[in-house]
């Protein structure tokens, strides 16, 4: 974040109480009431989470809410239950049995409505097929989709049968394709020919043809690959692996019992960036992780029958997955899907969409709230949004003038705005208003959800004052916290957990004002956020340092004022390689390569040497002042030869 953005943080002293009308109809009508429900939920967390347990479907009750044996909790101990079933099922025969569960649109303008009746038989088709693949229960399932309702449906036949998917982010590359199948041990991929995006066609069924090509032993045979046709885009099939989706669902039966799981059945793994070369494969479970999206929603959203909500993450995300998938359908809302870019074929998409389903609640990223207000008003105010009745922002830190842009401009000025501060690890929002009961102050994302136990620290760990930065940690295990790094017990307990004593350490930095509420300022480790996307310094570095003609290689962040975050790296080249445009192109397109379009760097700048402490550790804090253009500034004693500075600072042209 600029230092701008911090600064208006420090002063920002506007606050707006939620509205009469709202605060009556909400299930948290007052600040009063979710001071008593949260004191409750933290001092007696087992009647707490027993009585919101108690609204999900058990096919065997548990017989203890929590077991804590720090850092590895159990939740809901000893009960069965299955995701799909609490999704789906549970809104059979009753009214909502025929309402849209799944409403989406395609980018060229397709649209399609699945009542939740229709998406149980797709969920149970789906799940046939995946039985007749031979999938079982643990198995590890990767998806790679575009956003069509088949991607829901694949994730919610998998959790039907306990088998546990890996949803990889669509615009991520072969290479990451193929990691991310080598660590979680996946045996069956689903993926589409391609999708559509700002115009054209996204092939992704090459690229799982690329991830799978043989070679590489750490990567398991897999032994089916199925294919939901969505463009028509010639595609070669792989005789015995390729199947088409369409002709497996046509010899598939409709009736497919949910089994019964047990509470810690693992749902999903879902890889992050981390502060190490490696991307992260979080893991969440069944009872716990469904607990927290289920509850989030209902008290963060206030999600009622009539709502249409829109959450316009990709399903790649944890937010796909908890705020577009499992927490809506557990609710039985309806979620509207939308497979494209917001300007494509114009500027006014989003808007669009809102006026044509009327939807009442809009849930999206500050990157994207800064690309509105860049494109201009004019796009907005061409469409009838009073069907809006509350926003909600995620993904980064949302400056003062973006969240008041989108409180006059999108909500009217009637919508409360819920700035939801969570992460891939903790399953569901952590810190956030409640619409009906927190006032709000443009830029916090205010106070902490029920059961969360969150504090700034300082680096002794002790909590400090009001108004003082430090670290946010959770000192208490939530029913949604990650439980593990697949396959890496040691790793979890370290990133997590050995930082401050006794907490789980975000990796944020945050500040608490008088009243409570939390500021988060942003990453305090080795990770960028660019627009709203995860990366790790370090696996940018390790793409570059793959380039052959590359030595050496820094990454960091420069403040953005769309992406939040730009990609700056410093790379040293081998002896002999000269530094020219095409090479710096070449290195761009190298990433992208790599990891994948979400990674592209926006500036690379050549160096005879990066500056290193004497014992040999790059100087990053140095290197952020000089991608910022700022002067440098604090102890610079122990670099090794300050004239590498003087010529670091030379820009880009
Ligand atoms: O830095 C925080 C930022 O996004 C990080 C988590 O990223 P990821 O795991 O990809 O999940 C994103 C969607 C939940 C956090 O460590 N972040 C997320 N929401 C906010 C935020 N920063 C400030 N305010 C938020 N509301």
């Amino acid at each position: 974040m600029s230092q701008k953005n911090i600064e208006s943080h420090l002063v920002e002293k506007r606050v707006f109480k939620p509205s009469k009308d709202f605060s009556k109809k909400a299930r948290i009508g007052s600040l009063a009431e979710y001071k008593t429900l949260w004191e409750e939920s933290i001092k007696k967390p087992d009647k707490f989470w027993a009585r919101e347990a108690a609204e999900l479907v058990w096919q065997q009750k548990w017989t203890k809410v929590l077991e804590w044996k720090e850092p590895f909790a159990k939740w809901f101990v000893g009960g069965k239950l299955n995701v799909s079933e609490n999704c789906l099922d549970r809104h059979l025969g009753t009214p909502r049995q025929n309402k849209a569960a799944i409403l989406w649109e395609g980018e060229p303008g397709e649209k399609r409505a699945l009542t939740y009746q229709q998406l149980h038989r797709e969920v149970c088709k789906f799940a046939n097929v995946l039985k007749s693949h031979h999938v079982k229960k643990g198995e590890r399932v990767i998806i790679y989709m575009p956003m069509v309702p088949e991607a829901s449906i694949a994730m919610l036949a998998c959790a039907r049968i306990g088998a546990t998917h890996s949803v990889v982010f669509g615009g991520f590359s072969a290479e990451a394709i193929r990691d991310r199948i080598a660590d979680s041990q996946a045996t069956v991929v689903i993926t589409a020919d391609g999708g559509y995006r700002r115009g054209s066609v996204v092939g992704l069924k090459k690229n799982v043809d690329d991830a799978l090509k043989g070679g590489d032993p750490s990567v398991p045979r897999v032994r089916s690959v199925i294919v939901f046709q969505r463009t028509g885009q010639p595609v070669q099939m792989e005789p015995n692996r390729d199947h088409w989706w369409h002709e497996e669902m046509a010899k598939a039966d409709g009736n497919c019992p949910a089994i019964p799981l047990d509470s810690e059945h693992p749902l999903f793994i879902l890889y992050t960036s981390g502060s190490t070369g490696q991307p992260k494969g979080i893991l969440h479970t069944t009872g716990g992780y469904l607990m927290g999206a289920y509850i989030t929603c209902k008290y963060v959203f206030d999600m009622r029958d009539e709502d249409v909500y829109w959450c316009t993450a990709d399903i790649g995300w944890v937010t796909g997955h908890s705020y577009m998938v499992y927490g809506p359908l557990a609710n039985g809302a309806t979620t509207l899907m939308y497979e494209g870019a917001p300007n494509w074929p114009e500027n006014d998409r989003f808007w669009k969409i809102i006026e044509d389903y009327r939807v009442t609640i809009f849930y999206t990223a500050p990157t994207a709230i800064r690309s509105f207000i860049r494109w201009g008003d004019q796009w907005v105010k061409k469409h009838d949004l009073s069907s809006l009745r509350l926003l909600g922002s995620v993904g980064e830190p949302i400056n003062p003038e973006a969240w008041m842009w989108y409180h006059h401009t999108i909500g009217g000025g009637r919508c409360p705005i819920v700035d939801t501060w969570w992460q891939t690890e903790t399953g569901a929002i952590m810190i956030t208003p409640l619409p009906g009961a927190t006032p709000t102050r443009p830029g916090s994302a205010t106070l902490p959800f029920f059961g969360v136990d969150a504090a700034i620290v300082d680096e002794a760990g002790n909590e400090v004052g009001p108004n003082v930065s430090g670290k946010l940690v959770i000192r208490k295990p939530w029913p949604s916290m990650l439980r593990n790094i697949h396959g890496d017990r040691a790793r979890y307990r370290k990133t997590y957990w050995s930082e401050v004593k006794g907490c789980y350490f975000a990796g944020d930095g945050a500040r608490r004002d008088k009243d409570g509420n939390f500021w988060i300022v942003g990453r305090i480790d080795d990770v960028l956020n660019v627009a709203g996307h995860r990366i790790g310094t370090s696996e940018l570095e390790g793409a570059l340092v793959s380039h052959p003609v590359v030595a050496e290689a820094a990454v960091v962040g420069r403040p953005d004022e769309l992406k939040g975050q730009a990609v700056v790296c410093f790379v040293t080249l081998k002896q002999d390689v000269t530094a020219t445009d095409q090479l710096r192109d070449d290195l761009k397109k190298h990433v992208r390569h790599v990891i994948g379009p979400v990674a592209t760097p926006d500036e690379i700048r050549f160096a005879d040497a990066l500056p290193k402490t004497r014992s040999g550790k790059i100087m990053r804090r140095l290197l952020k002042q000089v991608a910022c253009g700022a002067v440098v500034t604090g102890d610079t004693t122990t670099l090794e030869d300050l004239s590498i500075l003087a010529k670091l600072a030379g820009k880009e042209d």
